[in-house]
């Protein structure tokens, strides 16, 4: 029906407890570029997540008694699987999602990565010994799985927030609950499909989709039996979950909102700027928290960064990712494109110039064209806000001192970037920037070896590298006495 060639990829339940789960209801994956309906997924109820949580916790002491090598190699063949099936779980990701074919492809392997590198690094998940304050003890350091881990993803990246989670919660012998996006459950179905494969036991990976956002949030930040809940998403409804785990004092870790500067000083190599400016500006529509949302230029090579900027934004495609040769395809909804017009709106009406785009796109509903507005101020609502869309809104600044204020004046603290050649400033301003994620002289920084995560209300905890691996662990002290 969707042109797969594994159409068993398509599935259209809740994974729970290694079985497919029907539920009274259904809900509609809709093709975001093209408003069709792509299939219609189980609406599972509050009632259901327990269920799900109550098969994680089943699955949780044979799992996590496991050799942290038998976990690993059959996680290999879950990375392998979905290696193998790239391009069908590319096309799902496409139609429910909206992003360029070539670019979901990216995000199959982005995701993939996670599960083969937590696979390795869960052998590496090491103690300690500390010298103890008397001759006749010993101190040692054991690190052990948190428990049951609850999440809740996005629908930007479908499969690769999921696996970042799930991976190295499942390296870390913890099992796993996921509730994906109700507009793209499709690519977290898949995985599971995947996972099932590839031999992972039941109830060690489940996924519970629903439209009850608020009733299986609840379940999931507040269930006893769920030691750990991470979240990707917004910020306000990150504190909302934050609030909601405090009642059972679960362990935390949130990825939420970015308002990423991106500097370019005028000792920069501007061709390179205008490259990693694009790549972390127009990468899924500007629908990612780590995506560029102000750009700051130097006085001086204003001008020169405007025009070649421009230039390579004008080429930029817009249209149906499933089509050949599309850079930028639909936004989400239809509600989405109307808030990134508005503030576009908000900010000409305050003196903001559009050098190219500006409004919807011709396209349809769901597209709005690549933007980039000159003459902007830090105090306007592009500039302050979120856009998670296509619209780059540039700012003059004069001095390394005044740059660094701007960027730093966001409630926000995900991922920054600058251009610079010069070694003195380049350390300087990447200490000064109050960010969790800098990238010096490149645009894209996400990968699985790297501690990827938020200050201030951009969350906390980190995901990916060893330290995402030792947020689903608890450690454990032990005092030998008596040697
Ligand atoms: C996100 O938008 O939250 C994730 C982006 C990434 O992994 O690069």
């Amino acid at each position: 029906m969707l042109n797969l060639k594994d159409e068993q990829l398509i599935r259209n339940h809740s994974y729970i407890n290694g079985s497919w789960h029907s539920s009274e209801s259904q809900l509609e994956v809709v093709n975001p570029a093209t408003g069709n309906l792509v299939t219609k997924v189980a609406d599972a109820t509050p009632k259901e997540a327990e269920l799900t949580v109550k098969s994680a916790k089943d699955a949780l002491s044979s799992w996590s008694q496991k050799s942290a090598n038998e976990r690993a190699g059959l996680m290999r063949n879950w990375f392998n699987l979905m290696m193998q099936h790239q391009d069908d779980l590319a096309l799902i990701l496409t139609l429910e999602q909206g992003k360029p074919l070539a670019e979901a492809k990216g995000e199959i392997a982005y995701g993939a990565s996670y599960i083969e590198w937590f696979a390795e690094e869960g052998k590496r998940l090491y103690g300690d010994t500390i010298p103890a304050l008397a001759n006749d003890k010993r101190i040692v350091v054991i690190k052990q799985p948190v428990g049951v881990v609850a999440s809740i993803t996005p629908w930007n990246f479908p499969n690769a927030m999921i696996a970042r989670k799930a991976a190295a919660a499942l390296a870390a012998g913890c099992t796993f609950v996921g509730r994906p996006a109700s507009q793209t459950p499709l690519s977290a179905l898949a995985m599971a499909e995947l996972a099932e494969r590839a031999g992972i036991p039941a109830g060690v990976f489940n996924i519970v989709v629903s439209n009850d956002a608020i009733g299986v949030g609840k379940v999931l930040t507040q269930h006893p039996d769920i030691a750990k809940f991470t979240f990707t998403g917004s910020t306000p409804v990150g504190k909302r979950l934050i609030e909601q785990c405090a009642t059972t004092v679960k362990k935390v870790s949130m990825e939420l909102g970015g308002n990423a500067p991106f500097i370019v000083f005028d000792d920069a190599d501007i061709d390179a700027a205008v490259q990693g400016a694009l790549l972390s500006k127009y990468r899924n529509a500007g629908q990612t928290c780590v995506c560029t949302n102000r750009i700051f230029v130097q006085k001086n090579v204003k001008a020169e960064f405007i025009q070649k900027f421009t230039e390579a934004v004008k080429k930029l495609t817009v249209g149906n990712g499933l089509e050949e040769g599309i850079n930028i395809g639909p936004m989400i909804s239809k509600q989405a494109v109307a808030g990134v017009d508005e503030l576009v709106k908000q900010s000409v009406a305050q003196g903001a110039n559009i050098a190219i785009g500006g409004s919807r796109s011709e396209e349809g509903e769901c597209f709005y064209q690549p933007t980039i507005l000159t003459d902007v101020t830090n105090d306007m609502p592009v500039a302050q806000n979120e856009i998670f869309g296509p619209v780059s809104p540039i700012i003059g600044f004069e001095s390394e001192q005044q740059v660094i204020s701007m960027a730093n004046d966001t409630e926000f603290g995900l991922a920054a970037y600058f251009y610079s050649r010069d070694v003195g400033r380049v350390w300087r301003v990447a200490e000064a920037l109050d960010f969790g994620m800098v990238g010096v002289n490149e645009g894209i920084i996400s990968n699985a070896a790297a501690p990827f995560g938020g200050v201030k209300a951009s969350g906390n905890g980190r995901e990916g590298s060893k330290y995402g691996l030792e947020d689903y662990t608890e450690i454990k002290y032990l005092c030998m006495g008596g040697i």
